[in-house]
C-alpha cells in the first residue's frame, strides 16, 4: 500500500509527525516513523529545558538526537520547536530581572542557530504569546517572558534572522487559532502589525488540537487563505483529534476530519506542511485512551491514514466514508526551461522534502505546478522544489540545481 510519505511526495508536501527522543528504544515506533513520514519536529527534546538547562550552559544532546535521525535516518526534512515560549521553561529563566531575560533571549536564540544553522528549514520562534481571553483588552498572554520583556516577540524574531541563516524560515505558532475566531484576528493582527512594521516574519503554525465534531473546515481554509495574503507560509503544526469515547463511528468521523483538513490544506497554495503531533496512540501527550493520531497503539493504522492518502492520491477511500474531490488540476501555462547549475542550489529556501521522480524533466515539471517554484536540485531520482536558489550556471553531473531561465531567486 502507498505510504502517507510516497503520497504526500508526489502533492510537493510536507508530512509530518512530532517525534521523541528514546526513539531507538522502540524499534517498530522509528520503522513507522521513518517509512511513512518526511518531515519530524522533536516534541520536546528542542525546547528550553532540553537545550538550555543551566544559564548560559546548553545541551544539544535531545535535540541534535532527533535532527540527526530526520535528516540521515528518516532522509527527511527537520521542522524547529521553539524558540521562545512562555511555559516549560527551566527555573533558573524564572527568577531573572527583565534585563537579564531579555539578554538570556537573545543568547539563546543565537546559540541554537550558532549549533543548528539551516539543520531545520522552519523554527517555531515564538509559541503561544496571544491570550485566550476574548474580552482582554492586551492581546498578549501573562507568561515567563510577557510582561517582563514587553518586546519580546519582535527581539526574537529580529534575532532569530540576524543569526540563522537567511533560507530558514521563521515561524509564529498557537493553538486554538486554526479557523477564524477571536484568536486568530489577533494573531493575524499581531503578525500584520509585524510585517508593516518590518519585523521579519514567514509564517503562522495553526497547532490544530482539536477534539471529535470539528466542522469549521471552510473556516480553517478563509483562515489559511487571509495569512497567504499577507505573503506568509501556513503550516498545520501539532494536529491531533481527541476522542472522550471511542467506536468504530469515532473512527470514520476522525478519518473524514483529518482527510477534511489535509484536503484544504492542499486546495490552499500557502499552506505547506501538515503535521501531527506524534503519529500512534500509544505515545501522545493526549493520553492513548483518547485516540487521537492516524495509527492505533499497536501501530496499526486507522481509517485516517487511508483517507489521507485517498485525498493526496485522489483516489477513492476504502470503507464508508465519502471520497473527497480531488484536487483541481493546474491549467497548463507555457513550459519554462531551466539553466543547469554547476552543483546544488547555494543558500536555497526549501519547499518539500525528498520527492520520487523519473527523470531531471519530471522534477521541472513537479516544479512548474507547485506555487513559487523557481528551482530544484535532482539526480534525476530525487527531487526537491526550492523557491530561492543561487549559484553559477554551468556543467554539471549527477546532483544539480536547476533554476528557472532568466531568474536569480
Ligand atoms: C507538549 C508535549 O507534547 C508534552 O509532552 C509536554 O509535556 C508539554 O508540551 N503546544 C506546543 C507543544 O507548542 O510544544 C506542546 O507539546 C503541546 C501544546
Amino acid at each position: 500500500m502507498t505510504t502517507l510519505r510516497e503520497a504526500a511526495a508526489k502533492k510537493g508536501i510536507f508530512m509530518g509527525a512530532a517525534v521523541n527522543t528514546g526513539i531507538s528504544r522502540d524499534a517498530t515506533y522509528k520503522a513507522l516513523a521513518q517509512k511513512q513520514y518526511n518531515l519530524a519536529t522533536a516534541e520536546n527534546a528542542c525546547k528550553w529545558g532540553a537545550t538550555h538547562p543551566q544559564q548560559g550552559k546548553f545541551d544539544f544532546s535531545n535535540c541534535d538526537e532527533i535532527r540527526n535521525f530526520t535528516l540521515n535516518e528518516m532522509k527527511g526534512t527537520f521542522r524547529g520547536h521553539n524558540l521562545c515560549w512562555g511555559s516549560y521553561n527551566p527555573g533558573w529563566l524564572k527568577s531573572l530581572s527583565a534585563t537579564a531575560k531579555k539578554a538570556a533571549l537573545i543568547n539563546h536564540i543565537q546559540e541554537m542557530a550558532k549549533h543548528y544553522g539551516s539543520d531545520a528549514f522552519a523554527w517555531d520562534v515564538v509559541n503561544e504569546a496571544v491570550t485566550d481571553n476574548g474580552g482582554a483588552q492586551d492581546p498578549l498572554k501573562n507568561t515567563d517572558w510577557y510582561p517582563d520583556v514587553p518586546d519580546y516577540i519582535d527581539v526574537a524574531f529580529t534575532t532569530a534572522r540576524a543569526a540563522f541563516p537567511k533560507n530558514v524560515k521563521l515561524f509564529y505558532n498557537d493553538y486554538n487559532i486554526l479557523d477564524k475566531r477571536t484568536k486568530s484576528d489577533r494573531v493575524y493582527k499581531l503578525v500584520k502589525s509585524m510585517i508593516d512594521r518590518k519585523v521579519p516574519i514567514d509564517g503562522v503554525g495553526l497547532q490544530a488540537h482539536i477534539g471529535g465534531g470539528y466542522s469549521d473546515v471552510a473556516g480553517v481554509k478563509v483562515n489559511m487563505e487571509r495569512f497567504g495574503a499577507l505573503g506568509l507560509d501556513v503550516h498545520i503544526t501539532e494536529l491531533d483529534i481527541s476522542y472522550n469515547s471511542w467506536s468504530q463511528s469515532s473512527e470514520t468521523e476522525q478519518a473524514k476530519i483529518y482527510a477534511d483538513l489535509l484536503q484544504a490544506c492542499l486546495d490552499t497554495p500557502a499552506c505547506k506542511s501538515f503535521e501531527t503531533w506524534g503519529f500512534t496512540d500509544k505515545y501522545t501527550w493526549k493520553g492513548t485512551n483518547k485516540h487521537p493520531l492516524p495509527f492505533d497503539e499497536n501501530f496499526k493504522p486507522k481509517a485516517a491514514v487511508s483517507s489521507m492518502i485517498s485525498v493526496l492520491t485522489g483516489s477513492p477511500a476504502p470503507g464508508p466514508s465519502p471520497s473527497p474531490p480531488s484536487p483541481s488540476p493546474t491549467p497548463p501555462g507555457p513550459k519554462r526551461s531551466y539553466d543547469r547549475l554547476t552543483q546544488t542550489c547555494l543558500n536555497a529556501a526549501a519547499i518539500t522534502g525528498k520527492l520520487s521522480v523519473g527523470s531531471v524533466s519530471e522534477c521541472e515539471t513537479l516544479c512548474d505546478k507547485q506555487t513559487g517554484c523557481t528551482s530544484l536540485d535532482t539526480d534525476g531520482s530525487d527531487c526537491y522544489l526550492k523557491s530561492h536558489c543561487e549559484g553559477q550556471t554551468g556543467q554539471c553531473s549527477g546532483w544539480c540545481g536547476y533554476r528557472v531561465k532568466t531568474l536569480i531567486v
